[in-house]
């Protein structure tokens, strides 16, 4: 069943010299969650934030840390960012050979698990894993930059696994990162996403725009 929308603001597009003032400005801006963009510089080619820095930033909001691993291997880093304070831990399937108990692992660690799917990873990558992990993230651009481009063809992608996670009537969340903004967040939410990652369609105009850009968000 879909969701009231959350809305996930990516920290990516943040002020990197001050994150912590950044998290709380939108926390109090309304943001549901935090989605933090973790980045190894070899799974994707850019390179950003580790687990010192999720710790660090903890303290800051008590809103849930959407954590997106880009990183392989992954498995190493689980509890690491489990301690640093992690409530999602969100991995793609390509970053390690065993994506069942790369998920097994995270909900040992009390942690939610995600799947994120890349734009030509098919939905059918979740046929037997579905099952067990509590969210999905559609990448609707090519992971490694936020301010892309959104790319049309994932709403159908969206669409397919909207009707599959209904069959299971678990409330698994459905997410969307990249290239999200004002203008399609509408269209993606009737594709059936309810969680929605914004960085560049959050930060934009700076901190006196923050609320505003999270609310006409929600559609
Ligand atoms: C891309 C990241 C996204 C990115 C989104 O690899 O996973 O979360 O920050 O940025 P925008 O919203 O600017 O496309
Ligand atoms: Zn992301």
């Amino acid at each position: 069943m879909q969701q009231p929308v959350r809305i996930s603001p990516s920290i990516l597009s943040a002020d990197f010299s001050k994150l912590g003032e950044e998290v709380r400005a939108i926390d109090a801006a309304g943001a549901d969650w935090i989605h933090i963009d973790v980045m190894d510089g070899h799974f994707v080619p850019n390179l950003t934030i580790g687990p010192a820095v999720v710790k660090a930033l903890r303290p800051h909001t008590t809103k849930p840390f959407d954590v997106h691993l880009m990183i392989s291997p992954v498995d190493s880093f689980l509890e690491a960012f489990a301690e640093a304070g992690a409530d999602i831990i969100t991995v793609h399937p390509e970053a390690g050979p065993h994506l069942h108990r790369t998920i097994q692992a995270i909900k040992a660690l009390g942690k939610k698990a995600g799947v994120s799917l890349n734009p030509a990873t098919p939905a059918k990558m979740l046929d037997y894993v579905l099952e067990e992990v509590d969210l999905i993230l559609v990448m609707s651009v090519n992971p490694g930059f936020g301010g892309q481009s959104f790319i049309e063809s994932q709403l159908r992608k969206v669409e397919a696994i909207r009707k599959q996670i209904d069959k299971i009537g678990r409330p698994i969340d459905l997410e969307v990162d990249g290239g999200v903004d004002q203008g399609n967040c509408r269209r993606i939410v009737d594709a059936g996403a309810d969680a929605l990652v914004a960085g560049t369609a959050t930060f934009k105009g700076g901190p006196d725009r923050y609320a505003e850009n999270i609310r006409n968000l929600r559609g």
